[in-house]
């Protein structure tokens, strides 16, 4: 399977109009497989299943936000989403994937635009083989959330979506 992109944008009269009124998600190499990808370690919740979520959560912020949700098997293809939506967005959300141990690219990428942005892991890469303990993401964002599965790509928005109503944005 190729990239894949979806944009859970709502049809909601005045949501999905301003510069800052979306979520970047982005997820890297592989988890389009989500769902039947080793479900042992990953769960058998879909991408797009993790993607509707969010999208409900973000439309229920106040102000409402919309989730632009992009997927890539290409570290490339995230690199340029990074350099194209990441500066408008109100933060950042990334699974890199496999990406997440050895992307300088990606990781230059974040530190570039400079929005706030969390890792996310479904499982707890800590805990798994060795040359899963190390991010090179990590030092770049303001958090990482590993091991929560799905509730962790939730938590992540909750977190964006609280510190949006306290400092404007973060930005
Ligand atoms: C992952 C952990 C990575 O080590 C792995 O390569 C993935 C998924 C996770 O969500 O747990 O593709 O990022």
């Amino acid at each position: 399977m190729s990239a894949q992109y979806g944009s859970f944008v709502t049809n909601e009269p005045g949501v999905g109009q301003l510069e800052g009124d979306y979520v970047l998600v982005l997820n890297g190499p592989n988890l389009n497989l989500l769902g039947t990808r080793e479900p042992s370690v990953y769960g058998r919740t879909t991408l797009a299943e993790i993607a509707a979520e969010l999208a409900t959560v973000a439309l229920s912020a106040d102000p409402p936000l919309r989730i632009e949700h992009v997927q890539s098997n290409h570290e490339g293809h995230l690199v340029d989403t990074i350099q194209t939506l990441g500066p408008g967005s109100a933060g950042i959300i990334i699974n890199p994937g496999a990406l997440t141990h050895y992307s300088i690219a990606l990781r230059d990428a974040l530190a570039a635009v400079g929005i706030s942005t969390i890792e996310v892991h479904l499982s707890n890469i800590h805990a798994r083989e060795e040359f899963r303990h190390h991010s090179v993401i990590a030092p770049v964002v303001l958090g990482q959330i590993a091991g929560l599965g799905p509730d962790g790509y939730r938590l992540a928005l909750q977190h964006l979506i609280a510190s949006r109503l306290s400092d404007g944005g973060n930005r």
